[in-house]
């Protein structure tokens, strides 16, 4: 049976993380129709209950809950008259408001809470469940369980100042996330980074169940790569060489972050030559269909001859420097 899911999405890049959670769903068959975007809010439709270690790999997402009740009403009586007992099974509750329009705060929270069996008890600074109360253009109730958790909090213990191995020039941990999840990859897959670094990449491979692999032309980075993973007790496949080396792997998808500057070397070869050898080895060496996920200073520098361009995400780091995350799937 169809459910509706409430994504709640971090502020930092909505187009990005909009995007993780629809093809992260379609990659793991849960068909994701989006019914509802507003600002940093979005509802998808999904074939049946999505499974906790899928939300787990969410890294843009703030909060995932099961849609209640969603309408274009919002006169709060004529809503409460529409909702039915609320079961909690027996767990602690908080009625919580992300957005609300001309309702007071307490009026929602009495009202709602008289929907709930009186056996349930208040917890509101641990509750299991939070029921949450947003009205803004529709009126949506939803309830998020405690053991529905997304990376997003959690991936703050992998930052990069936290790692063993530290570089400046290193991805944030929720884009390299989402990054990842935009390969079309699944548990099991085996997904390659070619121009590894310290490992950001690699690590949210590695901590999602996919096979990672990782290449670097520099020994020290090779074992930068190798200490960062071993600090979180992940594994992974790291060699020392050049990117050719990727003819070398069975592999499902690319994700990684070539160099794109001054501050990391190409051996001499300059990034513009870099890329453009970089995109004929990937043409040659990856089947249909299959993703590579780039993060790219200079767009101009990829030539996507071989493959189409699904998405584009742009943001901005500093008034010189804007990245750009490319999916390129191999025709
Ligand atoms: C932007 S950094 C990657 C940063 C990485 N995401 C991290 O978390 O540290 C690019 C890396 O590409 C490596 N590199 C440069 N030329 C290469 C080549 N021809 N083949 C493989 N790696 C190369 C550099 O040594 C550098 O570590």
């Amino acid at each position: 049976m169809s459910q509706k899911y409430l994504f709640e999405l971090g502020g930092e890049n909505i187009e990005l993380g909009k995007c993780e959670a629809i093809e992260l769903l379609k990659t793991e068959k849960y068909e994701p129709k989006l019914v509802y975007y507003n600002e940093s809010i979005i509802i998808l439709d999904v074939l049946k209950e999505i499974n906790k270690m899928v939300i787990r790999r969410l890294g843009m997402t703030k909060r995932v809950s099961k849609v209640l009740y969603y309408s274009n009403k919002n006169k709060f009586d004529e809503i409460l008259k529409e909702i039915p007992r609320i079961d909690i099974k027996k767990k602690s509750f908080a009625i919580r408001l992300i957005k609300k329009e001309g309702i007071p705060e307490n009026e929602i929270a009495i009202k709602l809470g008289e929907k709930i069996p009186k056996r349930n008890k208040i917890n509101l600074s641990k509750p299991d469940v939070k029921i949450l109360y947003y009205s803004d253009k529709k009126t949506i109730i939803s309830i998020w369980e405690r053991n529905l958790e997304t990376y997003y909090k959690r991936c703050l213990k992998h930052h990069i100042r936290y790692r063993p191995f530290f570089s400046p020039i290193g991805i944030h941990p929720r884009i390299s996330r989402s990054m990842v999840n935009l390969s079309n990859s699944t548990k099991g897959d085996n997904v390659i980074d070619p121009f590894c670094g310290t490992g950001g990449i690699l690590i949210e491979i590695a901590d999602m169940q996919i096979e990672a692999i990782g290449i670097d032309i520099l020994k020290k980075m090779v074992e930068n790569s190798v200490g960062n993973l071993r600090h979180y007790n992940l594994k992974g496949i790291v060699v020392e060489g050049d990117i050719q080396n990727v003819e070398n792997y069975d592999f499902n998808a690319i994700v990684t972050d070539p160099p794109y500057g001054l501050s990391t070397t190409t051996k001499g070869e300059g990034v513009k030559k870099l890329m453009s050898r970089s995109m004929e080895i990937f043409a040659e060496t990856m089947k249909k269909k299959q993703r590579v996920v780039m993060a790219v200073s200079n767009p101009k520098l990829i030539n996507p001859k071989d493959f189409t361009l699904i998405h584009k995400f742009e943001w901005y780091i500093h008034k010189s420097l804007t990245r750009y995350i490319l999916v390129l799937e191999r025709n």
